[in-house]
């Protein structure tokens, strides 16, 4: 398997979209952050009642829709009666939750590069990974670069590591340990994506031995940025890409 995987480093990744301007993991909020200069995106995948994939950061609705309770436990016709827009403000009123599809769709429109973050209720990691992958086998254009697929769960990263070996993988920590080497080789990940709470020197090292690109999060000071790219960082993500980029340019 070719698992060359390429980033213009330092890159800057929209978290969860421009989401300090617009409501976390919506179309709007990947808009934006495509007119605000992002070429990546971040978004977050969970797994509705009737196995479809939906963008959403938490395992309930709570915080982010006008709904309640689990993801998990409402079908994808239910999910997309929610507005996912006026938790954040009145002008985003209307605004849903995405399908993967159409996730797909934008991304392609707006010729970004996305990495999907698979956020697996326990016990559903496989099947999250699974049905992931079969939507991207079907709807993923031929011609544009493959999307990193990470996760936290180390069973979602092995089930698609299974379904859909071609897809560059990258693992998610808080912290780089003494573990984490030998997860990264078993996964065959081509990033290692750490908190900047708990990113050091060695960790940056260790990960460049491996010869993985590392990614940082959350990220939102022009100045820490800077330190990480210039310890050899590959890529941060941030809440604010537009006041990132900007910065970075100065
Ligand atoms: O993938 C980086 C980051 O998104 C991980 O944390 O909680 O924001 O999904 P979280
Ligand atoms: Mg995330």
């Amino acid at each position: 398997m070719d698992t060359s995987f390429n980033i213009d480093a330092p890159l800057i990744i929209a978290h969860r979209g421009a989401n300090v301007d617009a409501p976390e993991n919506t179309l709007i909020a990947i808009e934006l952050a495509a007119q605000q200069g992002a070429t990546w995106i971040e978004v977050d995948l969970h797994l509705t009642a009737d196995r479809r994939i939906i963008v959403i950061h938490d395992e309930t609705l709570n915080r982010t829709t006008n709904g309640k309770g689990r993801v998990l436990d409402q079908s994808l016709a239910q999910l997309q009666q929610l507005d996912a827009g006026s938790w954040f403000a009145n002008e985003f009123v209307g605004e849903q939750l995405p399908t993967l599809e159409q996730l797909i769709k934008l991304l392609d429109q707006f010729k970004l590069n996305v990495n999907l973050e698979i956020k697996a209720d326990a016990g559903m990691e496989g099947e999250t990974s699974e049905v992931t992958a079969k939507i991207l086998q079907q709807h993923w254009p031929v011609n544009k670069s493959l999307p990193l697929i990470s996760s936290f769960s180390t069973l979602a990263l092995e089930s698609m590591q299974h379904s859909a070996p071609h897809l560059p993988r990258g693992l998610l920590l808080e912290k780089w340990e003494t573990n984490s080497a030998a997860l990264a080789t078993k996964l065959d990940c081509v990033t290692v994506n750490l908190s900047r709470h708990y990113v050091d020197a060695g960790s940056i090292d260790s990960i460049k031995a491996l010869n993985k690109k590392i990614m940082i999060y959350t990220v939102n000071e022009p100045t820490q940025a800077r330190e990480l790219f210039n310890m050899g960082v590959d890529a941060i993500f941030t809440d604010c890409p537009g006041y990132m980029i900007s910065a970075m340019q100065e």
